[in-house]
């Protein structure tokens, strides 16, 4: 088990030295951006969608190591899925973070998996969700501020 926090470890940290897909996207169709109230940091998303696919999609700005790895890894995971897929994958993320003790269905996940140590730490997960409530605002196209609240 503690090989496997390493592991995963490594990756949140990798992915926060050397983020996916950083900086905006200029053939972007939705943008969206969102807050973490609780410390000011701001994240804004740009995606790419045609013919209800992700065809790619983006991030910038600054945030923690937990923000930016998530924010990274997000971009990796949904560039080339389906409108419908980016939803299932957001709501089994969620799951992933605030199941509590129990062992969630989290199928179909992959390398966002190494962000379930955050559950441990209730006040991160804000971090952790915070490119997945802009993502979600700008597939929505809302014009409402975006808050982790
Ligand atoms: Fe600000 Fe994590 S401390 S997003």
């Amino acid at each position: 088990m503690d090989d496997l926090r390493a592991l995963y470890q490594e990756v949140i940290l990798d992915h926060y030295k050397r983020p996916r897909h950083f900086g905006a996207l200029e053939e972007a169709n939705r943008r969206a951006e969102g807050t973490n109230p609780l410390c000011g940091d701001q994240i804004t998303v740009y995606a790419k969608v045609e013919d209800g696919v992700i065809r790619d999609v983006s991030f910038e700005g600054m945030g923690c190591a937990i923000s930016t790895a998530s924010a990274s890894l997000m971009t990796e995971a949904l560039s080339g899925k389906t409108l419908e897929e980016a939803a299932r994958m957001h709501s089994v993320f969620h799951r992933l973070l605030t199941a509590g003790d129990e062992v969630p269905d989290i199928e179909g996940l992959g390398k966002l998996e190494v962000l379930a140590g955050v559950r441990d730490f209730p006040v991160r997960i804000k971090c952790a969700t915070l490119a997945w409530h802009a993502l979600r605002a700008a597939l929505e196209q809302s014009d409402e501020p975006v808050t982790t609240e």
